[in-house]
Parts: structure tokens; sequence; C-alpha cells
């Protein structure tokens, strides 16, 4: 689409022109911003200083929209639509995408967002197919596709089902566990009331895939935590726990200490072990830029030992742990609240896992069971750091009643128990 005298686009936020910009046909970056319209619209967390986008951000952020370098099978399919490197594909499809709604407008073209975004408008399948191996020719192939700025490192593609966009996704390696793992997560957050994204399997070609609904609407859009913490400087001495809240509480986007509180519960019954910056966000409307909330809980596959051999599968044994801290018994300790828990809801849970796991080729009965097990022992040891959790609070504040009462004769005391932040 960009030839050597077509290199101008208008970068845009819905039909908002946000800054013209000039893209490098050879390595598709951002080679220059000419001008800026509208600060507001600014992706968040790109720096402007002076009335001046700060390019390399810009740069940073443009080549994010891209599929990662490292995605499952990428090479192949690179090869097969003869183009170097992901980022040359953006501008192919306009750099639009289905969990935002910035793109890029051909500064000599009049185009606008109501007959191009895929939200509305049909797409192709073409590069979705490629990328899961579902076709091996790039010949004839569309490129207007919301894949190509797709994250992540699994193999998918967005399709339409029932008139709604889905994302498809696959498994990795020889166990295939991240599409089970997202159904029982989801089936999990259900049980216990947490806002989620539903996610259901699909077994094609004897392969698992997950499906879930896009939970981005035209009016809205993703912002994750990474850019969400990008928004302020953060002090040496500041958590990223606490950073984050800051960030948002400074933003003003509501509910976001109870909504980290679920999210490290979650991820704490699952042993997710790849909760990173992208994997969690927030939602703000695209057009009036009022921040909605914490976004419901999505990709929560690679957790459940899900590249562990079966002799590793232990609830006890350390795992790997995001975003806040590096294992999850200190993380769980950043929850502010467990009122809202109750573990009694998942009864019965890890039968409920047997079931999903039922029919796997990938997954024997031996992993089902210690995968089961191990999935009862974490909800057990939460029931235990619950329960000394509230006997701490219930000792803390008898003792600070007796001292209370002997020091002051009874005037209530402010001591709620606070963890380590
Ligand atoms: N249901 C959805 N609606 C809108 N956007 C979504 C949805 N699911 C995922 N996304 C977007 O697509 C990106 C990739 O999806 P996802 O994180 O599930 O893939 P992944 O390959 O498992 O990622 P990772 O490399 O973190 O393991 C997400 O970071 C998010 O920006
Ligand atoms: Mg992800």
């Amino acid at each position: 689409m960009a030839d050597a005298w077509n290199r101008k686009y208008v970068l845009k936020h819905k039909d908002v022109a946000v800054a013209d910009i000039e893209l490098d046909d050879a390595t598709g970056a951002i080679s220059a911003i000419a001008g800026m319209h509208d600060e507001r619209h600014v992706p968040v967390g790109i720096p402007v200083k002076k009335g001046r986008i700060d390019r390399a951000a810009l740069n940073e952020w443009w080549h994010g929209r891209a599929i990662p370098a490292s995605r499952d099978g990428i090479q192949e399919a690179l090869a097969a639509l003869s183009v170097a490197t992901t980022h040359k594909l953006l501008d192919k499809s306009l750099g639009l995408s289905l969990s935002d709604q910035y793109w890029i407008c051909p500064s000599n073209a009049e185009a606008d967002w109501s007959r191009l975004n895929f939200f509305e408008n049909d797409f192709s399948e073409d590069v979705g197919n490629l990328l899961l191996g579902l076709r091996t020719t790039g010949e004839n192939i569309s490129l207007m596709s919301p894949d190509n700025t797709s994250d992540g490192w699994l193999k998918k593609k967005w399709t339409v089902i029932d008139g709604k966009r889905c994302l498809i996704k696959g498994g990795s390696g020889a166990i295939q566990q991240e599409p089970y793992n997202e159904v029982l997560a989801s089936r999990l957050m259900e049980r216990l009331g947490i806002p989620h994204v539903s996610y259901t399997l699909l077994v094609q070609d004897e392969y698992p895939y997950s499906v879930c609904e896009n939970f981005i609407t035209p009016q809205t859009e993703l912002v994750t935590a990474w850019y969400v913490m990008q928004t302020r400087q953060k002090p040496n001495h500041t958590s990223v726990y606490q950073h984050y809240l800051n960030c948002c509480e400074a933003l003003g986007i509501p509910g976001m200490v109870e909504a980290m509180d679920r999210m490290i519960v979650v991820d704490y019954l699952i042993a997710n072990e790849d909760r990173h910056q992208n994997n969690f966000g927030v939602i703000r409307n695209a057009e009036t830029l009022e921040w909605i909330g914490a976004a419901p809980i999505y990709d929560s596959g690679s957790s459940l030992w899900f590249s562990k051999p079966q002799a590793l599968i232990s609830p006890t044994a350390k795992l790997v742990c995001k975003p806040f801290k590096q294992d999850h018994q200190e993380q769980i300790k950043l929850v502010t609240s467990f009122d809202w828990l109750d573990l009694s809801a998942l009864r019965g849970i890890e039968d409920e896992f047997r079931e999903i796991l039922q029919g796997s080729l990938f997954i024997d009965e031996a992993r089902c069971e210690a995968l089961c097990f191990a999935l009862r022992k974490r909800i057990d040891m939460l029931a235990e750091i619950v329960h000394s959790r509230s006997l701490r609070i219930w000792v803390d504040d008898r003792s600070a009643d007796v001292t209370e009462n002997i020091a002051y004769s009874g005037t209530p005391a402010d001591d709620d128990w606070e963890p380590d932040r």
C-alpha cells in the first residue's frame, strides 16, 4: 500500500486525527512526526513534551502492534507471504486492530473509520489461516486482516462466529494444554463471580484451540497495564504493584484494588506463570476517553504446569510468578481483602477440570490426575492463607483492644492488617 512516493499517513483514533506521520518503506518504522493534531488522543503512555510526541516511544508502540517475532510458526508464515518482518505487515491493514481503535490513514486518501474498521466490516482470514497453519501458500492472499496486529506468542486468528468477532488460539509444544487451561480458568472465575473473558474449547484436526469473543466494542479499547504504567515515572522506592495503582488512581480509573485482588487470587489458584504487563489492563471509551475500569481477566492459559513434565506437577513447587512478585506466596500477600472470596464455590472444580481434559490426545490419564490433584491442593493452600490472615487480624484486633483499654480507656484502634507492598 505504501510506496516510495506515498509514505505519509495520519495516525487516527477512530475519526480523530492524532498526528501526521511518515513511515520508512524499508523498515516500516515511523521516520518522522510532522505535526500533532490532538494531544488528548495520543496513545496512552506515549510522552508528549512541549507539544511534540516522543518519536522513539511512538515507534515502540507502533512496532508493538505487530505480531511478535517470537510468535510460534511466524517464520514459515512470513516466508509464504514473502514479507521480511512482521512490522512490514502493519501498514498493509492500516494498523487496524480488534483490541483498540488506532489506525493510519494514507494522507492522500479519503477514508473513514466506519468503512474500514474490523469490528463492523468484513476482514480476510487468509493471514490468520496461514498463521494457524491451515493454509501454506501466500498466493492471492488478502492482507486486510486484524491478525497483522495481534499480540502474543501462541498461534491465533480472528474469525467471525454467529456475527461475533472471536479469537481462536492454539496450544504449544507436546502437551497443548493452554486451551484447556483457558476453559478451566473461565469456569473457576465464573464460580467465583470474577469478571472474565469466557473461553470455550474447539478441537480441529485433533488439535485443541480456545475460542473467546472480543471483549472490545467499536466504542471501547484495551489499554494494557504496561502502557498505564508509562503514564508516570516510577520512583525507585515504589513497588510495581503500588505504581500501577497510583497510575490508575491518577487517571481516575475506578475499582482497581478490587480488580487486582481478584486477578492475584486467580493466578495463585491456577499457578499462572505468565501474567505479564500486557496480559491485563484497563478499558476506556475510545470516543469520550472516559475510563471504564479493569479489563475482564483474559489470557490465563500459561498456568497449571502447562509446560512441565508430569513429574514436576507439584502444587507446592516454586514457579515463575508475574507481574508484581516473583513468587505466588509473596504476591498473594498483596491482596487487600478476601472478604468477597467464597472458596466453597470451587467444590468439585477438579472434577470439572477432569471432564474438560477428557478427550485430549496430548494429556494422558496420569497427567490429568496429577493436574486435578494439584488444582485441589492450590485451593486448599489458599484457604489456609485466608484462614491465617483472618486469625491474624483477629489476634491483632484483640491485642490492640487490650492495649488501647489499658492506655486510653477504650479509644478505638486503627491498626488494620497492612500487607508488605
Ligand atoms: N477477547 C479478546 N478481545 C480483544 N482483544 C483480545 C482478546 N483476547 C486477546 N486480545 C488481545 O490479543 C492479545 C493476544 O492475546 P493473548 O494474550 O490471549 O495471546 P497469547 O499468545 O496467549 O499471549 P502471551 O504471549 O501473553 O502468552 C492480547 O494481549 C490482547 O491485546
Ligand atoms: Mg497474552
